[in-house]
């Protein structure tokens, strides 16, 4: 019995040490928005946060993610629409959409670190697959999310 907390929750689950974590939280958390794609660490469709990191699930198992904080997608708008899932409304990013759950979660992850990121910064961070080709929206509904330039008031003289 391994126990695991996923979007606030305590459950604690019987399954292999080594069974993926996407299985985990498939097929016996009933969590299905996190998708399968490869299996081999390659697209990112299968992207969770672990302790605030984008992990891909597919390769990561159960017993590495036990007891660790884990965000899923079911989790990130428990409380109304994170503002990354707003931008990629706004920006009409999903094409299919197999693959957006995960580039959601890394974009969070990547706004996490960095507030307000540049292009290059995007393309660092944004390692997953679109069989749909939507790169330049989700780059698009990326700076949409970040948080604004401060903007300093002059004083005013005398
Ligand atoms: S399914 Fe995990 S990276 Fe592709
Ligand atoms: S939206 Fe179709 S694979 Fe990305």
């Amino acid at each position: 019995m391994l126990k695991f907390n996923v979007n606030g929750r305590a459950h604690s689950v019987d399954v292999e040490p080594e069974m993926p974590l996407l299985w985990v939280l498939r097929d016996h958390l009933n969590l299905a928005g996190t998708k399968y794609g490869c299996g081999a660490a390659q697209c990112g469709s299968c992207t969770v946060l672990v302790d605030g990191k984008p992990e891909r699930t597919c390769v990561m198992t159960a017993a590495q993610a036990a007891g660790r904080k884990i965000v899923t997608i079911e989790g990130l708008g428990a409380r109304g629409l994170h503002r990354v899932q707003k931008a990629w409304i706004e920006h009409e990013v999903p094409q299919c959409g197999y693959c957006q759950t995960g580039m959601i979660m890394a974009a969070v992850a990547l706004l996490e670190k960095k507030p307000r990121p540049t292009d290059a910064d995007i393309d660092d961070a944004m390692t997953n697959l679109c069989r749909c080709g939507t790169y330049a929206r989700v780059r698009k509904a990326i700076h949409a999310a970040a948080a604004p330039v401060a903007t300093v008031t002059p004083a005013r003289k005398g």
